[in-house]
């Protein structure tokens, strides 16, 4: 028998914890967005952060720049989000227009207002033990998989995917839970019989139909972090229905990885709210 990891229901739990704590504390957080151009899923990927601020009573201004502006001029104004004491957390919606160096402009961004996790201070203390800001989507994943009670103390944890946004800090956080991880990608060989090993599958390579039934060992747990349009149009994941079928959970898509991504930022925008005001949240998902 098969159940769903709800990330829907957990997303909402996070966002009226996050409302809760910040009215307890008397704390006003506020996020800068900055979208550059016009690209569609990221003008609805935004839109969505400005509904979730306003669930959680954060507030939330989007700075949009015309997309042929220069790349300098981007990463100026950045900087000026940057200096702007009111402002607690930043976030550049990417992908930025391919003439400019997204890393440029990111490396803009002060860590204690980087709420995606994305600069080299604050990826460090990720990887040295001293995680500040955790990146969303992995950070969404632990806290999914802890909500279900799912052990991870020396458990087989299989990623598929090596980005730095997903399957590198997820594997980093897996291991800080005393997992057993391997880290799969497109060169790995025998890629089945690694996953079939695995007690939590997590799937993260943008890859739709990648883990089939026979790649899932029976009662495994699987975190399908995929994102894909199917040939219909559809979202779908990286896993087929089959794969789910054979598994104890499995986060649906849409419902399940995603909303916790966006739960995980509203997290951390009170988080650098909270630690820039030298405030003590005392909060669940605090470091
Ligand atoms: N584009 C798609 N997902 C994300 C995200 O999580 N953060 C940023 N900054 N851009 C994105």
């Amino acid at each position: 028998m098969t159940h769903i990891l709800d990330g829907k229901m957990v997303a909402a739990k996070v966002k009226k914890e996050v409302a809760e704590t910040l009215k307890a504390n008397g704390l006003h957080a506020s996020l800068a967005v900055v979208l550059v151009g016009d690209d569609p899923a990221s003008h609805i990927y935004v839109e969505h952060k400005n509904k979730d601020c306003e669930e959680c009573g954060v507030f939330c201004r989007t700075h949009w720049m015309d997309g042929n502006f220069k790349q300098d001029f981007v990463a100026n104004y950045v900087q000026s989000l940057a200096r702007n004491n009111d402002i607690d957390g930043i976030l550049v919606q990417l992908p930025l227009p391919e003439h400019m160096n997204a890393a440029k402009v990111l490396a803009e961004i002060p860590p204690e207002k980087d709420v995606d996790c994305f600069t080299t201070a604050n990826i460090g203390r990720l990887y040295s033990g001293d995680a500040f800001l955790k990146p969303c989507t992995p950070a969404g994943v632990m806290r999914l998989l802890d909500e279900y009670g799912i052990p991870l103390s020396g458990k087989h944890c299989v990623v598929i995917g090596r980005s730095n946004v997903v399957g590198k800090p997820m594997a980093q956080l897996l291991l800080d839970e005393n997992a057993t991880v391997t880290v799969c990608h497109s060169k790995t060989e025998n890629l089945r019989d690694i996953c079939r090993s695995a007690d939590v599958l997590i799937a993260a390579a943008g890859n739709p139909g990648l883990v089939t039934r026979d790649m899932v060992k029976d009662g495994a747990v699987i975190v399908d972090v995929g994102m894909n349009r199917n040939a219909d149009g559809k979202l779908c994941g990286d896993c087929t229905r089959e794969a789910y079928e054979v598994s104890r959970f499995y986060t649906p898509v849409p419902g399940g990885v995603g909303p916790m991504t966006r739960a995980m930022l509203m997290q951390n925008v009170m988080m650098a709210a909270a630690n820039r005001r030298g405030l003590d949240l005392n909060y669940k998902g605090e470091n």
